[in-house]
């Protein structure tokens, strides 16, 4: 296909605002809801705000910067973009995209399925008054390890078919129609219900006390190096940084695009709603503390049963229309994890469509398929062990090694100062070198080297999580090699069109 021929078929999306709550619809996601309050309990309340603004000045902002400024100046996918850097590091985007598709969005689908079952178990209160034992016993049905199979679980098994009968047809019908359109519904939908549930929730008794606990800094864990690791972690997972989200997201941009404003309003939303939906989930538990009489730490779970366990604990002590609210806080959460969702799949579609010219229809048939069959390993008894394990050396390891490679070829190989002028050429908001260039060719990756090595060495001495050694091999360390070794295999393929070609140059600007 010839030059124009490509940059004409290339879809686009159709309004400026369609593009922006696209990005904003990726990045809220399950990490805003549950992710977030969690772990500004577990590390020093609003303490935790400190590392997290730091995180999201020096290395979240300046890489959705990179990654807006990235896919639109190549225009095209994350494999494409890095292509078009160079060939010898196009299997970095391919590691990003397969990592994160046959990784991260399998276990992703899972849980957006059990917020899906909660929703329907919230019409009865299924959980009754031990969801504790609901969930893990009655639900999970929970093995006792990683290796202890059992059956799959038919109700998450049916909602994982209409998680990803949801998440085909909207990336099926395309970036406008369906990406698009979809995130026009979800998005406002998603402000209104987490309105009305925060305001809702902070007028209940004890709401205060838990606000207090939420927000009231400790100072004294910001020496604590884990603290500053889930910083970090969340930023780049909030934001869906090193997803090659962003990357595909901007290569449907238009020419003329606000980058810089754009990657600052979708970092400073993202931030807000966090923010806002810990004052619901934290008044809830404050009530919570306040109606059983026990203090606050005593109620607060960590991660996952903090949604599922304690949540709907919660929600069954409310004096008035508890039903309501659940059915609309698990409501959040579905919509939430699919307008990531389709994210993640439309991300790995461009890709193949980039490099193969596939069918978009065939493309997202054939990989919806794949990955709710992969994800099925996650419905069966032991899926909770498989889940923990994968998320924590997915997003860890490999997310934060894909984003420092990115950060490396941008910064030294493409070089920082070609990208920033790009991206100055457009904007009225500009780069300034002092902090941009210096952020992507060395802040970020040694904060995130430092980190990485840092959580490594403590891992080298005890395996993650009390698990087996075999365990964490199996299901931790082997997934990121077999994703990276399938990348650099999907690399060694020929284009169909050579990816240098889609590049926006100042000429034709
Ligand atoms: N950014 C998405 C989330 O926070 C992946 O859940």
């Amino acid at each position: 296909m010839t030059k124009e021929g490509f940059a004409h078929h290339r879809p686009q999306w159709k309004t400026h605002l369609g593009f922006v709550l696209a990005a904003v619809g990726s990045a809220i996601g399950l990490g805003n809801i549950w992710r977030f309050p969690y772990l500004c309990y577990k590390n020093g309340g609003g303490a935790f705000l400190i590392p997290y603004v730091i995180a999201l000045v020096v290395v979240g902002i300046s890489l959705m910067v990179l990654e807006i400024g990235l896919g639109h100046k190549m225009r095209g996918s994350a494999p494409a973009s890095l292509a078009g850097v160079s060939k010898k590091w196009e299997w970095v985007g391919w590691w990003q995209v397969i990592l994160v598709m046959f990784g991260i969005m399998l276990y992703y689908a899972v849980i957006v399925a059990w917020c899906l079952n909660y929703f329907m178990f919230a019409v009865n209160g299924a959980w009754t008054d031990n969801p504790g034992n609901f969930f893990f016993n009655q639900f999970l049905m929970t093995s006792s390890g990683p290796f202890q199979f059992g059956e799959l679980r038919t109700p998450i098994m049916l909602a994982l078919l209409v998680v990803w009968g949801v998440n085909w047809l909207i990336v099926f019908l395309g970036v406008e129609k369906g990406l698009e359109r979809a995130n026009k519904i979800f998005m406002p939908l998603l402000f209104l219900l987490t309105a009305v549930i925060v305001i809702w929730s902070v007028r209940l008794p004890g709401a205060g006390e838990g606000i207090k606990v939420y927000l009231q800094p400790q100072f004294e864990r910001l020496s604590d190096i884990r603290v500053w690791m889930d910083a970090f972690g969340q930023i780049l997972f909030t934001l869906s940084l090193g997803f090659g989200i962003m990357i595909a997201y901007a290569s449907y941009l238009p020419r003329k695009t606000e980058i810089v404003r754009d990657a600052f309003s979708i970092c400073v939303i993202n931030s807000i709603f966090s923010l806002f939906a810990g004052f619901g989930v934290f008044s809830v538990l404050g009530y919570m503390a306040e109606s059983t009489g026990k203090q606050l730490s005593e109620v607060v779970d960590q991660s996952i049963g903090l949604a599922f366990v304690v949540y709907p604990k919660a929600i069954s002590l409310l004096p008035a229309f508890s039903r309501e609210f659940g059915l609309i806080f698990f409501a959040i959460l579905v919509i939430a994890g699919l307008s990531s969702g389709i994210s993640i799949l439309e991300a790995f579609t461009s890709a193949l469509i980039d490099k193969f010219h596939y069918s978009r229809k065939t493309v997202v048939s054939a990989v919806s398929v794949a990955a709710f069959v992969g994800g099925l390993v996650f419905t069966s008894r032991a899926g909770l062990f498989w889940l923990d394990i994968a998320d924590h050396f997915l997003t860890s390891y490999g997310l934060v090694v894909g984003v420092i490679l990115e950060c490396l070829v941008v910064g030294w190989v493409f070089k920082a100062f070609r990208l920033r002028e790009h991206v100055n050429h457009f904007s009225a908001w500009k780069l300034q070198r002092w902090w941009w260039d210096v952020s992507v060719r060395f802040i970020v990756p040694l904060v995130l080297v430092g980190l990485i090595a840092s959580s490594l060495l403590e891992e080298l001495a005890s395996p993650y999580g009390g698990y087996s050694r075999l365990a964490v091999v199996l299901i931790g360390r082997d997934w990121l090699i077999f994703t990276a070794f399938a990348a650099v295999l999907v690399s060694a393929r020929n284009w169909k069109s050579e990816p240098a070609e889609r590049m926006i140059t100042h000429k034709n600007a």
